[in-house]
């Protein structure tokens, strides 16, 4: 695919294009309130700053989902948080203690989640999913001691076995409930509305913790501090390109990072109107929020985009999406095939950014304002450095494969992994790079291009081969879905490839189509790239941020066990 130019006179990128020489994150911090007075509150500035600064009746959030339908402007919000805040101080919360929030997407998550950032303690946001097992290890690891449910949850919650945990809230409790249960209604109801429970914090005190899963091991609890919002805020500026009229839609839930990045922080640093839509994902449903609200910025991921491509052309055609004018992808490689699919039918380029839970804001993107070369990330945003190093922290010339590095010392940075050093040292084994564990290489325009993980990249008969571009172009193939590619190990040629398919409604498995594939590869890609071995499934594994798990998909074909499953999609 050719490179996609920018729309010329549509846009002016806000400050970007000045400051992308002499940017430092310092500069940010002086449009805070922090900048005179030292202290901070995450979010006390992304509500009641903006309040103070006359826009009180704006609409700060759009919240539907099948049963309700409601919106709250920023003083609304401000009041809210306010008495969620009093009503964690009167349960005894304070600095640094850990509250989760385990609950489907809604408003009173969005409130409480805010309330218990505005009296200091350190959110950790569970994904609704999440099953016994899952949610015990991470309340256990992160010794937490505050939760925020429902009673349709409450099961899953082992409360005898997590003697940490001494309060739960239901949110939709009753006037029945003793210690350690509280009704969130009754509480707020308690509660006064007024500023005074905002604790006053430090810019490397604690904000979030958010589990991620590893290639090994038990989930990783990723702690970032209250400075990450300088990234938030700006990057949401730059690369979401938010202005005060948009109707921002970010389809992640809070309990990923994108889903409070910038599912919350990024937009609301800004001042921006969150849409919030909860339920299941289903193409009607998401074209039908985007006509209603008028949705303008949209920021979603690969996978949504793909179910949305497969979906019946006339789904879309009953919706009038005009008034979207930038789309944004992030959390596995964007397919050229979806960014050409993207600009058929929206006419508008999807711009892909790369980060990670760890780097806990974007770092790599495609900006409005420059040209996108499909299947890259894009480059590095001012204020980061990212290069291709060796094993030695060599940088590498450009168009060769190696580790993705980035400088350490941008503000949203994880600071710590929660109660294990040592992870969090392996990311910083080389000195002064963090070290992303994707394998990418940049092109001589500065451009990154993804490959893999490293543990996934295939040597085969001494040829290194990244296995995402040859997945990337088994999509393209118009039987396939979705598609995995892993090294099998072959005592001849070290590893041979191997690809499990999914294939598209109306093919059948058979030998014919797996030759019929491999012919595909061999003259699309190159012959030592095509699969010598095909497996057919109805599905593969994924992650909830939608990553194929080549782990699991390696772990079948070497019999193996297939480990921490907890964030699979397997529904
Ligand atoms: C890993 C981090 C950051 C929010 C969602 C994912 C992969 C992320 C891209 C991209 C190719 C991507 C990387 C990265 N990834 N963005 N634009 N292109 N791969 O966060 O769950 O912490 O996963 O997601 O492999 O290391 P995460």
């Amino acid at each position: 695919m050719t490179i996609l130019q920018p729309k010329k006179g549509r846009y002016q990128l806000q400050d970007y294009d000045n400051t992308k020489r002499t940017f430092e994150w310092d500069m940010v911090q002086e449009q805070f309130t922090w900048s005179t007075t030292g202290k901070i509150n995450a979010a006390y500035e992304c509500i009641d700053r903006h309040v103070k600064e006359g826009k009180g009746l704006k609409t700060a959030l759009l919240y539907s989902d099948s049963h309700r339908d409601e919106s709250y402007t920023f003083d609304e919000m401000k009041n809210a948080t306010n008495q969620a805040a009093h009503m964690f101080r009167r349960l005894q919360v304070k600095k640094g203690d850990r509250v989760f929030i385990f609950m489907p997407r809604s408003p009173e998550l969005y409130i409480t989640l805010l309330g218990a950032i505005k009296v200091g303690a350190v959110v950790g946001p569970l994904f609704e999913a999440f099953m016994k097992e899952a949610v015990k290890s991470r309340l256990e690891d992160s010794e937490a001691k505050v939760i925020v449910t429902t009673n349709a949850l409450l099961p899953r919650i082992p409360i005898h076995e997590l003697p940490f945990l001494e309060t739960i809230i239901l949110i939709d409790g009753d006037e029945t409930h003793t210690p350690p249960y509280y009704s969130f209604k009754k509480e707020m109801k308690a509660s006064s509305d007024d500023d005074s429970a905002i604790e006053w914090m430090d810019l490397e005190d604690g904000l979030i913790l958010h589990y991620t899963s590893g290639s090994t091991g038990k989930p990783k609890g990723v702690y970032h501090v209250h400075k990450a919002m300088v990234q938030h805020y700006q990057t949401a500026k730059w690369v979401l390109d938010l202005r005060d009229d948009d109707i921002y839609w970010c389809t992640a839930d809070p309990g990923w990072v994108t889903g409070t990045s910038y599912g919350i922080f990024g937009p609301w640093l800004n001042g921006i109107t969150n849409v919030i839509r909860g339920g299941r994902f289903s193409p009607d449903d998401w074209y039908k929020t985007i006509e209603k609200y008028h949705v303008t910025v949209w920021y979603s991921a690969p996978t949504a985009f793909r179910m949305l491509m497969a979906a019946p052309k006339e789904t879309i055609e009953k919706y009038n999406l005009s008034s979207l004018r930038h789309i944004l992808s992030v959390g596995e490689p964007l397919n050229p095939e979806v960014v050409k699919w993207g600009w058929d039918v929206f006419q508008h380029r999807i711009h892909d950014t790369w980060w990670m839970t760890e780097t806990g804001a974007m770092l790599i993107c495609n900006y409005l304002s420059e040209p996108i070369k499909p299947g890259s990330m894009g480059k590095p945003i001012p204020g980061i450095k990212a290069a291709i190093i060796d094993n030695e922290g060599n940088e590498l010339p450009s168009n060769e494969m190696g580790h993705l590095a980035i400088k350490t010392g941008w503000p949203s940075q994880m600071r710590r992994i929660w109660n294990n050093e040592e992870k969090f040292s392996e990311y910083f084994s080389i000195p002064g790079w963090y070290v992303s564990g994707d394998t990418a290489y940049k092109d001589k325009d500065g451009y990154f291009w993804f490959q893999g993980r490293n543990d996934d990249v295939i040597m085969t008969a001494g040829e290194r081969v990244g296995p995402f571009e040859i997945e990337s172009k088994l999509v393209e193939h118009p039987a396939v879905a979705e598609a995995g590619v892993i090294g099998k190990p072959d005592d001849v040629r070290g590893h041979i490839i191997k690809a499990f398919i999914a294939l598209k409604s109306g093919y059948e498995p058979s030998d014919e189509l797996k030759d019929n594939i491999q012919t595909f590869i061999k003259s699309e890609l190159a012959g030592h790239a095509s699969p010598k071995e095909i497996e057919f499934k109805e599905k593969l594994p994924k992650t909830r941020s939608g990553k194929i798990m080549r782990r699991v998909l390696k772990a079948w074909e070497l019999n193996e066990p297939t480990g921490d499953l907890s964030t699979i999609d397997d529904d």
